[in-house]
C-alpha cells in the first residue's frame, strides 16, 4: 500500500479491517522513509476492564481484557546511546540521550516513554541506540489505556532490539522472546508512577503485556497470579465511548487512592492483619467501619464488594453463566457510581440505554471513569443493532455522537510479522 501524504495513524483508525501484515508493510514503508531500513516492528494493546474497578491499587481482583487497538513501534539499532523517536500522532520526534536523560516530566506525550526508559537503565538493562516510529491507534482520554499500550510497546521493543547481546544482568529479562511480561509491566507502572506521577495500579500494563486472544484475565493485584478465562464465542465486547475525556493524571483519581489508605490506616487499628482493603471483609467493615468518615467508609465498600463481585464473576464465566455474569456488572456500576463516586452523567445515561438493548448480558463503566468508556457484553448477532440503537439514544440526549467499537479479546504485547 502506497503511503503518500496519508498519516498513518489515520490509515490505521479508518481501516481497522487492516491484517497484522498489512500494517507491518506500511510501517516499515514509513520508517524506511523517516530513518532507512532494518526495522522491526512491535505492538501492545489497550484495555477493557471487564469487572474489578479501582481494586488494583488495594492489592485486589481485576478481570481485564486487552482489546485490537495497539501502539505499534518499528525500531532499528543506530550506533552510540542515542534514541531518536518520532511519533506519527503527534508528527514530531524527539532525542534522547541515554546517558543524559530529563530528571523530571515536562507534560508532553514524551514523559511516557522517557520514564520507561529510565525504569529499564535502572533495572541494569543496558540500552542500546536506536531509531523508532510509534503510531498508535487506542483512542485517547477515553480509559482503554492508551498510555500503559505506549509504555509496554516501547518497554518491549526497546528490550528487544537491545538484546543483541547477551543480557549481563538477569537470565529472563533481557532475553529476546524470554522477556519477562511481569517486570516489564511493573517497569512500565514504576514509569507511571513515579516519572508521569499518576500513582496508577497494575492492572493496564499486566493485560496489555500478558493478554491472550479470545480470553479475558483474572488478576491477583497482590500475588500477581493470574487466570485466563475463555470469553465465549459469539458475544462482542462492545465499548462505548461518552466523548467525556477522562485525565487519569488529574487528582480525583489519587485521591480516591489517598482515601483508600485512610480506610486501610484506621480499620488496621483494631485488625492488625490488614495492609491493604483486599484484607477488609464486609462483617469487617461492619463491625469496625463504624469510626471513619462517610466519604471513606463509602469507599471502602465499594472496594471490598468489588472485589467479591470480581471472583463471583469468574466462577460465572467458568460455568457459562453469562446472565449472571452481566448482573455483576451493572452492581458494579451502581457501586463505581454511588459508592466510589467515580461515574458521570453521561456514563449513567450510555449504561442505562444499552441495558436496554437486546441481546445485552452486562453493562458498566471501564477504567477510572469521569468520562471515557462504559462496556457491554453483547451477542454477536445483535450487536448492530446495538449500535445503532446505543448511538441514536445518547445523540439525541447528548447532542453528541459516540463512538462505539466492537472488540474481541486481543494478545497482548509482541513482535508484528
Ligand atoms: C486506571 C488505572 C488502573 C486502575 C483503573 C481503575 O485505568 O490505570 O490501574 O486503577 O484506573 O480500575
Amino acid at each position: 500500500m502506497a503511503l503518500a501524504n496519508l498519516s498513518l495513524r489515520l490509515i490505521f483508525m479508518d481501516n481497522t479491517k487492516l491484517t497484522a501484515e498489512n500494517r507491518t508493510s506500511i510501517l516499515k514503508q514509513r520508517f524506511s522513509q523517516l530513518f532507512g531500513g532494518g526495522s522491526r516492528t512491535y505492538q501492545a494493546p489497550g484495555r477493557v476492564n471487564l469487572i474489578g474497578e479501582h481494586t488494583d491499587y488495594n492489592s485486589g481482583f481485576v478481570m481485564p481484557a486487552a482489546i485490537g487497538f495497539h501502539t505499534m513501534v518499528s525500531i532499528a539499532p543506530r550506533p552510540g546511546r542515542k534514541l531518536v523517536i518520532y511519533s506519527e500522532n503527534y508528527s514530531e520526534h524527539i532525542e534522547l540521550d541515554l546517558d543524559h536523560l530529563p530528571v523530571a516530566r515536562t507534560g508532553h506525550w514524551s514523559d511516557y516513554v522517557i520514564g520507561v526508559v529510565k525504569m529499564l537503565e535502572r533495572a541494569g538493562k543496558t540500552l542500546v541506540g536506536a531509531n523508532v516510529l510509534v503510531v498508535g491507534d487506542v483512542p485517547q482520554g477515553a480509559g482503554l489505556s492508551s498510555s500503559a499500550s505506549l509504555e509496554v510497546a516501547i518497554g518491549y521493543a526497546l528490550l528487544d532490539s537491545s538484546d543483541h547481546r547477551p543480557d549481563q544482568t538477569s537470565g529472563t529479562m533481557c532475553n529476546g522472546t524470554g522477556i519477562d511480561r511481569t517486570k516489564l509491566a511493573l517497569l512500565c507502572q514504576q514509569a507511571e508512577n513515579e516519572f508521569v506521577g499518576a500513582r496508577c495500579g497494575i492492572m493496564d500494563q499486566f493485560v496489555s503485556s500478558h493478554g491472550k486472544q479470545g480470553q479475558a484475565l483474572m488478576l491477583d493485584c497482590r500475588s500477581l497470579d493470574y487466570r485466563l478465562l475463555p470469553l465465549p464465542d459469539g458475544v462482542a465486547l462492545a465499548i462505548c465511548n461518552t466523548m467525556v475525556k477522562h485525565s487519569i493524571a488529574k487528582g480525583e483519581y489519587n485521591q480516591r487512592r489517598a482515601e483508600c489508605e485512610a480506610g486501610v490506616r484506621e480499620l488496621s487499628k483494631c485488625l492488625p492483619h490488614v495492609l491493604a482493603l483486599r484484607d477488609v471483609t464486609a462483617e469487617d467493615l461492619d463491625t469496625f467501619g463504624h469510626n471513619l468518615p462517610d466519604v471513606v467508609r463509602r469507599r471502602c465498600h465499594h472496594v471490598i464488594s468489588e472485589n467479591a463481585r470480581v471472583r463471583q464473576a469468574a466462577t460465572a464465566l467458568e460455568s457459562g453463566d453469562l446472565p449472571a455474569f452481566g448482573k455483576l456488572m451493572l452492581e458494579s456500576h451502581r457501586s463505581l457510581r454511588d459508592d466510589f463516586e467515580v461515574s458521570c452523567s453521561e456514563l449513567d445515561l450510555m449504561v442505562q440505554l444499552a441495558g436496554q438493548a437486546e441481546g445485552v448480558y452486562g453493562t458498566r463503566m471501564t477504567g477510572g471513569g469521569f468520562g471515557g468508556c462504559t462496556i457491554a457484553l453483547v451477542e454477536s448477532a445483535c450487536v448492530e443493532a446495538f449500535q445503532q440503537t446505543v448511538q441514536e439514544g445518547y445523540t439525541r440526549a447528548t447532542g453528541c455522537k459516540p463512538e462505539i467499537y466492537v472488540c474481541y479479546a486481543a494478545d497482548g504485547v509482541g513482535q508484528m510479522f
